[in-house]
């Protein structure tokens, strides 16, 4: 049966660097089919570039998913174009820049990958994910086998409501974005795969990846600060995914590996 990992957003060189040592090991353990990882955060915690997608790419992972932090690196609009692998939100304005779908093909089993951006508390312009949804499914569906969407969004409602909209027409819906793993990973009863929010890959001796005093001292004063990625207590966190090979999610567990 095809397996799949996701890994929850990795943040800066740490979470690059346990993908490094543990990746390749760790998908020949596991038997997994597909690697795909949410990497909005993994230049220096803000956004990423090609350089960084090509390193990703040479760990081990088959397509990486981004979230509100896209844009955050100067000329990745620009990048982009010429990234095969990576994908854009698909609710971001149809202007931009990027592909807003990438599929993967192992052993005959095509994947279809995807974000969408939630609308609580994002800084980025994006359409409503629940609005244009039906209409991307139907663009998209004859293309792949299985489908994964990564639901990048603050709130917890957005994310699980997404998940019973999607259930039977996605193999897994996987929340990023908060940084915090969930422990509500379950099977839909239509055959999705659900998690509120897979974690971060990066350090946890942290706030969200970030130095605790620096984070610490904004919320004490409020006076600006350079949050600078942390260093300790760097996990490598996601959920393993196994389906049938039309999509249908068997089995969801979460990752924790710890450096
Ligand atoms: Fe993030
Ligand atoms: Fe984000």
């Amino acid at each position: 049966m095809p397996k799949l990992l996701f890994i929850g957003d990795i943040v800066g060189r740490p979470g690059r660097e346990i993908l490094r040592r543990r990746l390749a090991e760790f998908r020949e353990a596991e038997g997994l089919d597909f690697i795909v990882a949410n990497a909005e955060n993994a230049a220096s915690g803000s956004g990423i570039t090609a350089v960084i997608v090509n390193e990703l790419l040479g760990y081990g992972v088959d397509a990486i998913t981004l979230g509100d932090h896209i844009w955050d690196q100067r000329g990745f609009d620009r990048e982009i174009v010429e990234l095969e692998k990576v994908c854009r939100p698909a609710n971001l304005p149809r202007q931009c820049p990027g592909r807003d779908f990438v599929v993967v093909e192992k052993a005959g089993v095509r994947l279809g990958v995807t974000s969408l951006l939630g609308g609580a508390f994002m800084k980025v312009e994006a359409d409503s994910a629940f609005h244009m949804v039906d209409e991307y499914l139907a663009r998209v569906k004859d293309s792949c086998d299985a489908l994964l969407i990564d639901m990048h969004a603050e709130a917890t409602s957005e994310k699980i409501a997404m998940g019973w909209y999607m259930d039977g027409r996605a193999t897994l819906v996987a929340g990023t974005h908060t940084h915090i793993p969930t422990a509500d990973e379950r099977i839909l009863p239509h055959g999705t795969a659900y998690i509120t929010d897979v974690g971060m890959t990066g350090p946890y001796e942290s706030v969200l990846g970030r130095e605790v005093p620096a984070v610490l001292g904004r919320f004490l004063d409020g006076m600006p600060r350079k949050w600078e990625v942390a260093g300790g207590d760097v996990r490598l966190c996601g959920c393993i995914v196994e389906f049938t090979p039309k999509g249908m999610a068997k089995s969801i567990s979460r990752v924790c590996l710890k450096d």
